[in-house]
């Protein structure tokens, strides 16, 4: 047995409805039915669009209870930094506690990008999340033209330091942190699981320089372009332990399967 579980999070984006989400649960079950330990010991997270977090969250307990081996569990694709207060459209990471989520995704290419979050608004996003009692998955990533110009490692490191500057490395104890070249997300250019492994490698070396014990435990995952067809790769990795998933995580028996891979690393 891996010291470190295995996690596969899919992020499903601004993707899905109520419909959508009955027939993925079917056709999650069925594949369930006929291979019934297949993700048993494997730890995996839903997170929808907001709206359905507890659509997600009723479908996870039956599936959960109809089991008892399955644990699956919720997450929400983005927080603020406050708990409450006057700011209109934002869901703070005590409610989404409270409506029985455990997981936040923070610093996804696409809010850096679209919604012009910084390093310094995604460190405090960050924060609030770890201290809400909420499992952060903190997501680093090179652009394209940064990978070719050699600045893979000083913009992921960037991305690292304006977090760990203000949160505690103790956090990596329950937070996740998820290397996905921007390149490689949507793309369908998934990075090689030797391109990959480097910069996991240079991650988990960056916090043994600042808690060794925690480097052996702290979790690595790998996202962009992830699919059944290419997780296995990716997995026999020594420090990739596990996947963020997006356009794959939407199809149930994809979604499935990219899980039931990660069983070669138990
Ligand atoms: P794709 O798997 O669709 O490339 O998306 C990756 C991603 O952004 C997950 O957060």
């Amino acid at each position: 047995m891996k010291e470190r579980r295995a996690c596969i999070i899919g992020n499903w984006k601004m993707h899905g409805s109520a419909q959508m989400i009955r027939t993925f649960f079917a056709e999650f079950f069925a594949a369930l039915a006929s291979h019934p330990a297949a993700l048993s010991g494997i730890e995996w997270v839903i997170c929808p669009p907001f709206v359905y977090l507890p659509h997600i969250l009723e479908n996870l307990h039956q599936l959960n209870n109809l089991t008892h081996t399955v644990s699956g569990s919720l997450g929400a694709q983005n927080t603020y930094s406050e708990a409450t207060g006057a700011f209109t459209g934002e869901v703070a990471p005590e409610m989404l506690r409270d409506i029985g989520c455990q997981w936040v995704i923070v610093g996804h290419s696409e809010r850096r990008t679209l919604f012009y979050e910084d390093n310094t608004r995604i460190a405090r996003k960050f924060l609030a999340a770890y201290d809400a009692g909420l499992f952060p998955v903190l997501c680093v990533g090179e652009t394209r033209a940064e990978r070719e110009t050699g600045k893979t490692w000083e913009v992921i490191q960037r991305q690292l330091e304006a977090v760990f500057a203000i949160a505690p490395i103790e956090s990596l104890t329950t937070a996740v942190i998820a290397y996905e070249p921007v390149w490689a997300i949507g793309t369908g250019l998934t990075a090689t699981p030797e391109q990959a492994e480097a910069v996991h490698l240079a991650i988990r070396d960056w916090i043994a320089k600042r808690d060794p014990c925690l480097a052996a435990t702290a979790r690595l995952l790998y996202g962009g372009s992830v699919k059944a067809d290419n997780a296995a790769g990716l997995f026999a990795m020594p420090n990739i332990d596990g996947a963020l998933v997006g356009g794959a995580s939407i199809i149930a028996q994809e979604f499935f399967d990219i899980v039931k891979s990660a069983k070669a690393r138990i």
